[in-house]
């Protein structure tokens, strides 16, 4: 297992995540069985989950990649979503999943949903890794989940601090000394 000195406790190994990360994809391939639907990946924290996702899906999928900011914050549920990276196909009749690495507060997909349904996909569904319900303040459930966790600074799979640790094989929780200020993604 690729860990790192950082890392102050593994939640999920490799092969869990791979055995969790299969078993969702089996029921979205059930689920989406001749709907042919559009899995967006948000960069960058989802890229290692997405890659491994879609090899597990038996079903015909596309796939396209987006980038965002999220304007919102606990306070501030209406707040709006920045692109930086948009998706190149129209989304008209779609089925979409969103495809993220965390659901933490639940601004972000709240905003991307609301954005991606007005530009008329039939149906936006959302697929996470890890799902922090403890701090959400926007309405959001999201429909697949791998894992759901505690209140914790995880990092590894995707997930970083400072951009570092996203090419570890597993998840864990991040030692407090080598995080800096505060912060709780
Ligand atoms: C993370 C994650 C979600 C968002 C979740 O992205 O990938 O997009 O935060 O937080 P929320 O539920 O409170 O809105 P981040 O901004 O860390 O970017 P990254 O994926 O590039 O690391």
């Amino acid at each position: 297992m690729k860990t790192h000195v950082d890392m102050e406790k593994v939640l999920f190994s490799k092969e869990e995540i791979s055995e969790k990360v299969a078993e969702v994809a089996k029921q979205i391939s059930a689920d989406y069985e001749g709907k042919n639907p559009l899995l967006i990946c948000v960069l960058k924290g989802a890229s290692v989950f997405f890659v491994d996702l879609i090899r597990e899906i038996s079903i015909d999928v596309e796939m396209e990649f987006m980038s965002v900011s999220s304007y919102g914050n606990s306070t501030q549920s209406s707040g709006r979503v920045k692109i930086e990276k948009d998706v190149g196909i129209d989304l008209t009749g779609r089925n979409v999943i969103i495809v993220e690495d965390i659901v933490d507060t639940g601004n972000t997909l709240f905003n991307l949903r609301k954005l991606l349904s007005a530009r008329g996909a039939s149906d936006v569904k959302i697929c996470c890794l890890l799902d922090k319900p403890s701090r959400r303040t926007a309405d959001i459930k999201p429909d697949y989940v791998c894992f759901e966790i505690p209140d914790e600074f995880v990092i590894g799979y995707g997930l970083d601090y400072a951009e570092k640790y996203r090419n570890l094989d597993c998840v864990g929780v991040i030692k407090s000394s080598a995080v800096m200020g505060s912060s709780s993604k």
